[in-house]
């Protein structure tokens, strides 16, 4: 079981950025990602879709022998990870908005978070903001059609920069200086953010803690590789792949599937 692959999921190519903060943690991991993108974007999607989505993708990942779940995606994550621990006898990760290290380094006691309807509306968000935000402001806001943009390998476009700023500015405006990004997509969007926003304004997201938290499951359940070859990693999309090949720079071809 310990040679077997990690499986990792997302409503699309985000988790990639996941992905690739696993793969350098942890090489020699043999991992099989799997992009639902033609039921992309989750974030509007109520929890019971998000919830029977996530449970088609474990569905599959499990049927390619995975010892255990990377949830890629915060929507997913906060809408459905508890249902499929109940469910499932496998150990899952999830990813989650980095609340905590924003709210205890900030200097202007205000910050930023950038994500779907989805996870900003879940019981779990509110729960975790609640328990480490300890008196920071928190300015929430919807990226809505951000990850539809980015499906579609529109980051560069004109569309792309009108909505960023149209979101940064209120978060700007209540004097924000770290900025969570809670979305598996918006990684994909630091070098665009930064030409939007002033130089000493952090950006943050839940990549390296993901990778570290995987590791750490691992070793607890004595499931980490005993190999030291080199690795397959293996790319599934019922999308475009070659959206997910220009993501993983074309370093493994993603395998168009039915799904
Ligand atoms: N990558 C997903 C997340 O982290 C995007 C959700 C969506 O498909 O709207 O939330």
């Amino acid at each position: 079981m310990s040679n077997s692959p990690i499986g990792i999921f997302d409503s699309g190519v985000g988790g990639t950025s996941i992905w690739k903060e696993i793969h350098k943690l942890l090489p020699h991991e043999n991992t099989i990602y799997l992009a639902d993108s033609q039921n992309a974007p989750y974030g509007p999607k109520g929890k019971e879709k998000i919830t029977e989505l996530s449970i088609k993708n474990v569905e599959f990942l499990l049927s390619k022998n995975c010892k255990i779940i990377v949830v890629a995606c915060n929507t997913a994550t906060t809408n459905s990870i508890q249902q499929l621990r109940e469910t499932y006898d496998i150990p899952f990760i999830g990813i989650e908005p980095a609340i905590k290290p924003a709210a205890l380094q900030t200097k202007s006691n205000t910050i930023g978070i950038l994500a779907t309807k989805g996870t900003l509306s879940s019981e779990l968000f509110h729960k975790t903001s609640d328990l480490y935000a300890n008196g920071v402001k928190i300015i929430e806001q919807v990226g809505e059609g951000l990850v539809p943009l980015i499906e579609n390998g529109r980051i560069e476009s004109p569309e792309m920069d009108k909505l960023l700023q149209k979101y940064l500015k209120p978060m700007l405006d209540a004097n924000i200086d770290y900025l969570v990004l809670g979305c598996s997509h918006y990684p994909y969007l630091i070098p665009k953010l930064k030409t939007l926003l002033p130089k000493h304004l952090k950006i943050i997201d839940s990549g390296i803690a993901v990778a570290r938290q995987t590791k750490a499951i691992l070793a607890q359940h004595s499931l980490l590789t005993t190999s030291q070859k080199e690795s397959t990693c293996t790319f599934y999309s019922n999308g475009n792949p070659e959206i997910l090949n220009d993501l993983i720079a074309n370093e493994f071809l993603a395998t168009k599937l039915q799904f």
